[in-house]
């Protein structure tokens, strides 16, 4: 038996299953932000997943990294995410939006004025973005300020207020993956000395206090975050992992959130010790007090595990590129079909909202 396929409540959020489809970027927005109207058409497929956390999507134009991303800061990109979350609706579906700012991982080619990426300290990193003309590595940052702070936190407000103007049943802070609020927390990124960095306390304050002013806004209850603590990616590194994400989930753990989505691990970045980074993710896991969702290189055996020790949904990423009906898949023990790398990012229907459905074949 499994429970992959029971109905849930995460927060305020009712689920039909515990099949959840990961944050995907996919490259495919206007160049303005605008998300493109084939969006409707691939998440509604997804409709039947759990729980839908849509692609990274960018609070203002400084916190996009890479072409062709989504953003949510004005009412333009609110309302053609709308069409997104009344077609998703439509099917029975429910859908997150999450929250992103990208911090160092960025391009001056990208950003307002052709300036710098901002970060909690001028630190460059070795990791790719992706511009007008192809893959570049990461423009060097500059630090942010002080009072440069609070204004970052008013736009995740008035980005998650966007989000719930534009129907989306939640939002889920970006604090994994090295971008800006995981730069903050790990220590090879953040050398600040004021109370933004330093102590574990220090470092974890910003992602803290950008989710009680998202809470603040749209409710405890309609907030996940999504952290990665053992993940190397974009050049980001913890000396004191145990300690800094035990600290964080407790914290987390005290506010009643809707959940928290954690990469566990990545086939594509495997990292130097990899038991020692499953012993620290299980026990972090097990330490945590609410809903937890789990990610990383799932399958069916797996997930109804993880489940079974507790987690609360399993999200899947690759899987729900080539496996539109990933939960139907699952639960008949039907084909899952393998996704094309050549179409992850950037391009058209193909690759994007052409995978066939059981039904369908
Ligand atoms: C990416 O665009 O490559 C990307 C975005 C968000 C992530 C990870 C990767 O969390």
């Amino acid at each position: 038996m499994t429970k992959l396929f029971e109905k849930g409540t995460l927060g305020i959020i009712d689920v039909n299953n515990r099949v959840f489809m990961a944050p995907l970027t996919r490259s495919r927005a206007n160049l303005d932000g605008t998300q493109h109207e084939m969006a409707i058409k691939y998440y509604s497929q997804r409709a039947s997943a759990g729980l839908i956390i849509v692609e990274a999507t960018q609070i203002s134009p400084q916190g996009q990294g890479y072409l062709k991303t989504p953003g949510i800061y004005n009412t333009q990109h609110a309302e053609a995410w709308k069409k997104v979350t009344n077609a998703v609706h439509a099917n029975g579906g429910k859908i997150v939006l999450q929250l992103w700012h990208v911090g160092r991982i960025s391009h001056t080619s990208l950003l307002p004025e052709g300036k710098p990426p901002v970060a909690p300290s001028a630190i460059q990193a070795t990791a790719d973005t992706f511009t007008a003309k192809g893959v570049e590595n990461a423009s060097e940052p500059r630090a942010l300020d002080i009072d440069e702070i609070k204004p970052i936190m008013d736009e995740y407000v008035q980005a998650a207020k966007l989000a719930m103007d534009a129907g989306f049943d939640g939002v889920e802070v970006h604090g994994a993956n090295g971008y800006l609020l995981n730069q903050f927390i790990s220590t090879n990124t953040n050398v600040r000395d004021d109370q933004y960095g330093g102590s574990i306390e220090n470092r974890s304050r910003l992602l803290l206090e950008v989710v009680d002013a998202v809470s603040n806004e749209v409710g405890h209850n309609k907030v996940g975050v999504r952290l990665s603590p053992t993940s190397r990616f974009n050049d980001i590194h913890d000396e004191q992992i145990e300690e800094t994400y035990s600290y964080i989930y407790s914290e987390l753990g005290k506010r009643n959130l809707a959940y928290l989505h954690v990469i566990e691990r990545s086939p594509e970045y495997e990292t130097p010790d990899k038991d020692k980074d499953e012993d620290i993710v299980r026990k972090l896991r097990n330490g945590f007090s609410g809903n937890y969702i789990a990610n990383g290189d799932y399958d069916k055996a797996s997930a109804s595990k993880v489940l079974e020790e507790g987690a609360f949904a399993v999200a899947f990423g690759r899987l729900f590129i080539s496996n539109p009906d990933l939960a139907e898949r699952l639960e008949k023990d039907a084909e899952l079909l393998e996704p094309n790398h050549n179409t992850f990012y950037g391009g058209d229907e193909k690759g994007y909202s052409d995978y066939p459905t059981l039904a369908s074949t």
